[in-house]
């Protein structure tokens, strides 16, 4: 009885040892491929800690795009022209394709999509501030491709060099189609700011209520901001909440004025000691009330969630079903 207990303690004793040796091998691989800027990819090592700093990044960032497909989703039907009816139609089907290929790189770090999921039906997933404030009118439209599709480009461009491989390659195709998203939305404004006064005035009223909301995309200010260090040392995200922030103002400050319209903010100008643009001071209270979840929206977005979740219920049957029965046919040829 005690051999057996002792060659049961060997046995643990060595398999511990050849984990140790492992995970040594793995971190010093690990810690090459970053100071290489390189990449990691799903089955190389990887510490728990950047795991799961991916797995928090990227499901927010999954769970951003299928919520944001709502504000502009409830315009389709109330679109001005056919044209613009489909342009609306494919970027919000866009949003929906961004989301898939987002869930699809987090199954790669071992977190299934229902999961995910289900988190975000539950209220206990994060997804952007920016989606829990209402459209109200067309204009929303174009100030929603503009500041908010323009701040997810500012966001995501350096993401595209983001040291995880299915994240970063995810990351340069919804580049090119935020860029498209962000073009149809500055032509509504364009159209609108050329339009009736009436029309301006609505360009200008959607503009003023984006604009805030807009620049806390990029996070809480650097000072505020637990993960920004940590994800910049591993080479996810590669500047900070408010450089980028800062840039994003630089780049809209140029384009407003071809719009003809004004950014809400009298206090912005460009630092020429330190480079950079700086703006107006943001209400970060609300920022923290809509993470919170009480932004205006917030209840809205989760209950329109839950519903098509529920509604669906058919079509995920139907194709667990379908898969099932192709599997089985696949079995039987190769029998
Ligand atoms: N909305 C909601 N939550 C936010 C937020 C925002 N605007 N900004 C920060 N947070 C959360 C963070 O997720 C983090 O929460 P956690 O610790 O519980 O996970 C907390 O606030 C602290 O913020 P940090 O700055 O420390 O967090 P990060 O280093 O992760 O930086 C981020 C925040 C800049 C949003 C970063 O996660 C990021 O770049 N994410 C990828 C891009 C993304 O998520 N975009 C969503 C925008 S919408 C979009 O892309 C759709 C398009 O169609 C418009």
């Amino acid at each position: 009885m005690e051999a057996n207990a002792q060659r049961d303690a060997d046995s643990q004793a060595r398999d511990s040892q050849a984990k140790d040796r492992q995970d040594a091998d793995g971190q010093a691989n690990f810690d090459r491929v970053i100071k290489e800027d390189s990449r990691i990819e799903p089955k190389d090592w990887m510490p728990d800690a950047y795991r799961k700093t991916l797995l928090r990044q990227i499901s927010q960032h999954a769970h951003s795009e299928i919520i944001g497909m709502q504000p502009e989703a409830n315009w389709i039907s109330r679109a001005p022209s056919l044209k613009r009816k489909a342009i609306l139609m494919a970027k919000v089907q866009d949003e929906a394709g961004h989301g898939l290929y987002l869930y699809s790189a987090a199954e790669t770090l071992g977190q299934s999509r229902d999961k995910m999921t289900a988190d975000l039906i539950a209220g206990k997933a994060r997804y952007s501030s920016i989606f829990n404030y209402p459209a109200l009118t067309w204009a929303d439209m174009g100030a929603i491709g503009w500041l908010v599709d323009g701040a997810a480009i500012c966001n995501q461009v350096p993401l595209c060099r983001a040291s995880y491989g299915p994240y970063g390659r995810a990351m340069v195709r919804v580049c090119k189609e935020e860029s498209f998203h962000q073009r149809q939305g500055f032509e509504i404004l364009l159209e609108l700011a050329h339009g009736t006064p009436e029309q301006k005035q609505m360009a200008q009223d959607a503009v003023n209520r984006w604009y805030a909301p807009a620049l806390m995309m990029f996070g809480p200010p650097d000072d505020d901001s637990p993960n920004s260090r940590q994800s910049m040392a591993w080479n996810i995200k590669r500047f900070s909440n408010d450089e980028l922030r800062s840039r994003f103002v630089g780049m809209m400050v140029e384009q407003v004025r071809v719009l003809g319209l004004t950014l809400p903010d009298s206090e912005i100008r460009f630092n020429e000691d330190t480079k950079k643009w700086e703006h107006g001071p943001l209400d970060w209270n609300e920022f923290h009330e809509v993470l919170a979840g009480r932004g205006p929206c917030n209840a809205q977005r989760l209950e329109r969630r839950r519903e098509a979740h529920d509604d669906g219920a058919w079509v995920r049957e139907a194709a667990a079903a379908y898969a099932a029965k192709q599997s089985l046919k696949t079995k039987e040829y190769a029998a």
